[in-house]
């Protein structure tokens, strides 16, 4: 079996967990990591037999790999991804992909000259709820989707400063977004937000909103609302995608889908395991074949694009389309 080798940019939580489950893949060995924060990176090295970097320059001139992890915050995305794509190195990038589009689009350009293959971390792709909607709206028109993510203020210090994440829609509730966009298979094309702080000024250092609420048109005529909080401090909350058909109703979950009105038997059943989102991107590189992937950079780039835009409608008060909308 051919080894797949692999570097890192990036040893934190996320990352971590990318390491755990590769250190369990036959054939993929963890071979570099780099974080600016040293102790990371060498804590993370240490565990998986890597050379620990604090400056992914030298990593990636110094260590033979084929493919590069990168899971740094939103705002952390500089240059790796652009030598590794040119140096050859396929790419696993986190989301969301970027806080700025014309960064997104360089990198874009560089993977796609380079010919190398491109996953992003939109893992809730693979679940058997997810492809069953899929192809069950595939001949189905959509009128209204209705989806909310209220939950808490995740502990990462840069995730409560607006220009380090971007705000809980577009580095959290992108998977909401980003499952929409792949279940309906259809592109938003204008996005209306509106975003508030009312409750969280005790947060020391926070900036983002504690109330976003958008309102996109999809170019299959669906329109959606989304809205997001992470104002909850005592457990509880709320993360759901619904769906709006003809006498239908059909609700996504992780571990089920529901259907309220006219049955929809091809949804029911016991949903099927999970495949390791790591173990499908190892799989990918050594045949070659990003068909395997379930979401490409440019898809990813896609559902970061379209929660820069209801960053900026927010900003603006106005209407705003998407840069890459069709
Ligand atoms: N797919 C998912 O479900 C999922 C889940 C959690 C996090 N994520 C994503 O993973 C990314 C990282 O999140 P996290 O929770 O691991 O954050 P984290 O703060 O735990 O880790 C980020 C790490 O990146 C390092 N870093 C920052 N800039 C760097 C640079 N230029 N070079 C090297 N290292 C750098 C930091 O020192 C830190 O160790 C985010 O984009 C987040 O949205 C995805």
């Amino acid at each position: 079996m051919q080894e797949v080798r692999i570097g890192f940019v990036g040893a934190g939580g996320n990352a971590r967990g990318h390491m755990a489950r590769l250190a369990d893949v036959e054939g993929a060995s963890i071979v570099a990591i780099c974080d600016i924060f040293e102790d990371a990176a060498r804590a993370a090295a240490d565990e998986h037999g890597a050379t620990a970097y604090t400056d992914h320059h030298a990593m990636l001139d110094e260590v033979e790999m084929d493919a590069l992890y990168v899971s740094v915050p939103p705002f952390a995305h500089t240059d790796a991804e652009i030598l590794a794509a040119e140096a050859g190195l396929h790419l696993f990038i986190e989301k969301p992909v970027v806080l700025d589009m014309d960064k997104g689009l360089q990198i874009l350009e560089a993977i796609e000259n380079a010919g190398v293959l491109s996953s992003v971390g939109y893992q809730l792709r693979l679940l058997d709820t997810s492809n069953r909607i899929r192809a069950w709206l595939a001949d189905r028109q959509v009128a209204m989707i209705s989806s909310h993510r209220w939950g808490g203020l995740p502990g990462t210090p840069w995730w409560r400063v607006m220009d380090q994440s971007g705000g809980q829609l577009h580095e959290q509730t992108t998977h909401q977004l980003d499952l929409v966009r792949y279940m309906m298979g259809a592109e938003v094309v204008e996005v209306y937000a509106r975003y508030d702080r009312l409750t969280m000024d005790d947060v020391e250092g926070i900036t983002i909103p504690d109330s976003q609420a958008a309102l996109m048109t999809f170019d299959n005529g669906a329109i959606m609302t989304i809205t997001t909080s992470p104002m909850m401090t005592q457990g509880g909350g709320k993360s759901d995608i619904n769906f709006l058909l003809r006498d239908q109703i059909v609700g996504w979950s992780p571990s089920q889908v529901t259907v309220t009105g006219l049955a929809a038997p091809e949804l029911e059943g016991e949903p099927a395991e999970t495949p390791n989102i790591d173990e499908v991107f190892v799989e990918a590189v050594r045949a070659g074949d990003q068909e395997l992937i379930p979401c490409s950079y440019e898809d990813g780039l896609r559902t970061c694009d379209v929660t820069l835009a209801a960053n900026e409608s927010a900003a603006s008060g106005r209407p705003v389309k998407p840069r890459m909308a069709p």
